[in-house]
């Protein structure tokens, strides 16, 4: 009991004041509805009357006939033969009544105000329509509601189950006297699903909802991994053969190169040959002790050409005597041959 109650009260229990009370005081309708105000009077009152927002709807007098502006408003003792208590019904509710409903009772009683609040329920749509997604891929649902009054409370449902609320986020936008909202809700496609939007207000029995199917496809094989494995294994396969192809010409190119041997071989002759005019002895000592040096350093591969190079050095030396300085040659020629032999000799020990 507030405190205008107990005034009531006290002013009722002095005799000043006759006691009537309203009932609700304050009551939501959804649009379309009806809205039903109960007065209690005590003592003997003449005449009640009904405004909505500031209009006088309704006059009701305890004996005669109760007279309305419009068939949207009537009022009725609440039981035959009982004239304490009137009902007031606002029928077909719009959101022109929203508002102050005021009961004045003639005489001492003063007045009685309450608040009518009406709701309307709008549409409610998901824009997308029923969706074929590829398996595993995030799917975005906007849940678009027009013309609510408030703005609704939108949750969704997948499979008939709800949907925790850190999936979708919810904005509203006033739109004259009534909201327009939408709803964002974002999750992975898994499986082929049905997807509601759910749009609620307090007089609603059941939410105005809107629902989706979504069509899960198999994710196609992904042809960038595809094409990166060919990729690097074409390339590895390159390099190989790149590799392969390196050592082969390497060898290649080693086998035809003529060796130092050979090489040298050739440089004596075509120098004793022509060592008509000049003493060979210098030429060919330097030359040879670089040979000599080569010979030693020389590893065992090479013996073969060592051995094939011996025979013909000293085949050579002997059979090409230098005709001018024959002493001299046959000398150095013996020198070679010595080496060549050792050379031999070393070679095959190893
Ligand atoms: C309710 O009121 C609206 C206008 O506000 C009207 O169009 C509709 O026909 C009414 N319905 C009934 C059942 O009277
Ligand atoms: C909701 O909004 C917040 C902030 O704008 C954002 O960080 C979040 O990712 C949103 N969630 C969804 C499901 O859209
Ligand atoms: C609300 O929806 C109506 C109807 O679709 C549209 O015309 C209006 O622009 C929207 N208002 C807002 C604020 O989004
Ligand atoms: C999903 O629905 C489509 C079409 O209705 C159907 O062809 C497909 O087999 C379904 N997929 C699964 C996993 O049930």
């Amino acid at each position: 009991m507030d405190i205008d109650s107990w005034v009531w009260l006290m002013l009722c229990a002095t005799g000043v004041i006759g006691q009537f009370q309203m009932e609700p005081l304050d009551f939501t309708v959804l649009k379309g509805s009806d809205a039903q105000f109960n007065a209690t009077v005590q003592g003997k009152w003449e005449v009640m009357t009904w405004s909505v927002r500031g209009l006088l709807v309704l006059t009701v007098p305890r004996i005669g006939d109760i007279s309305s502006s419009s068939d949207r408003f009537s009022a009725s003792f609440c039981s035959v033969d009982d004239t304490s208590c009137v009902a007031f019904t606002i029928h077909n509710t719009s959101r022109k009544e929203a508002g102050m409903v005021v009961c004045t009772v003639q005489g001492d009683y003063g007045s009685k105000s309450a608040v009518l609040h009406v709701e309307e329920s709008g549409t409610v749509q998901i824009k997308e329509g029923d969706l074929k997604v590829v398996q595993d891929e995030e799917v975005e649902l906007n849940c678009l509601t027009f013309a609510w009054f408030p703005h609704p409370v939108v949750s969704w449902n997948l499979n008939g189950g709800s949907v925790d609320s850190s999936f979708y986020n919810s904005t509203h936008a006033a739109h004259g006297d009534s909201f327009n909202s939408s709803s964002v809700l974002k999750f992975r496609a898994v499986k082929n699903s049905t997807v509601a939007c759910l749009a609620m207000l307090q007089t609603l029995t059941n939410p105005l909802s809107s629902s989706v199917h979504l069509v899960v496809v198999p994710r196609p094989p992904d042809w960038t991994i595809l094409i990166a494995v060919v990729c690097s294994f074409g390339g590895f396969a390159l390099v190989v053969l790149l590799i392969y192809g390196l050592i082969f010409c390497y060898k290649r190119r080693k086998e035809k190169e003529p060796n130092y041997h050979d090489e040298m071989t050739k440089r004596v002759r075509t120098q004793s040959q022509l060592s008509g005019l000049r003493p060979p002895g210098q030429k060919q000592g330097r030359v040879n002790a670089d040979y000599v040096t080569d010979g030693q350093t020389t590893i065992a591969p090479n013996d073969l050409t060592d051995s094939s190079y011996c025979q013909p050095t000293r085949s050579s030396f002997f059979e090409m005597p230098d005709p001018v300085n024959s002493h001299h040659d046959s000398q150095i020629s013996h020198i070679y041959a010595n080496e060549g032999l050792r050379k031999h000799r070393h070679a095959t020990t190893v």
